[in-house]
């Protein structure tokens, strides 16, 4: 049986852990979508273009860590906003969501374009200040940031740059239920994105 939950939002709202986690409950498979999009800016940074990039794109080419960078994450946003790209990546990402045995995808527009009838959808969603703040734990953790404020105008950049293009923006679907995570423990942010979900299953 084919069973889709769509989970979109901001960067760093929790997106990523409220999504693997709600695979492993339901045991379904788990596709982050940013990271066709990571694959794609990558490949634009060492010189091809992204419509080809996006293209010719191979699974392996997702398997890659140097895909976590804020490089890499700012060169995602900009291909993102080539209709061209995102058309490239739509069947992959329709043929996942419909797979048998169910599938989690986290992203932008998968409630509102890749799979406006997924059967649940949720949206993530936290202040820039509280999402800047995780995402500079996490890259300072690894040595990749240390400057607070400048992680913080990297978020706002990127939200305004996914919000505004005009091919499938960053917005909730109408359908879509709203979990704000800016005061919630992960555990509880991934306690109430599972009972949410339950609640339409
Ligand atoms: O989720 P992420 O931070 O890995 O995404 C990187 C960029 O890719 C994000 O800034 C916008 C783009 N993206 C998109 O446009 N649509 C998606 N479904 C997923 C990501």
């Amino acid at each position: 049986m084919a069973f889709t939950i769509a989970i979109d939002g901001p960067a760093a709202a929790g997106k990523g852990t409220i999504s693997k986690a709600v695979a492993a409950h339901f045991g379904f498979a788990h596709l982050d979508t940013g990271l066709l999009y990571r694959a794609v800016g990558a490949k634009t940074l060492s010189g091809t273009s992204a419509i080809a990039a996006a293209q010719g794109l191979q699974p392996e080419d997702l398997e890659n860590d140097s895909l976590r960078t804020p490089e890499v994450a700012q060169a995602a946003s900009k291909v993102a906003a080539f209709p061209e790209v995102r058309a490239a990546l739509v069947d992959f990402q329709r043929a996942f969501a419909r797979r048998a045995g169910g599938a989690v995808l986290d992203g932008r527009d998968i409630g509102t374009v890749i799979c406006p009838q997924a059967e649940a959808k949720l949206f993530v969603t936290a202040s820039a200040e509280v999402r800047a703040k995780r995402r500079f734990d996490e890259l300072a953790a690894k040595g990749l940031a240390d400057d607070y404020e400048a992680v913080l105008r990297d978020v706002r950049e990127r939200d305004d740059r996914d919000m505004n293009r005009s091919d499938a923006p960053l917005k909730p679907a109408a359908d879509a239920v709203l979990l704000d995570t800016s005061d919630l423990s992960i555990d509880e942010a991934v306690r109430q994105a599972i009972s949410l979900i339950s609640e339409r299953t």
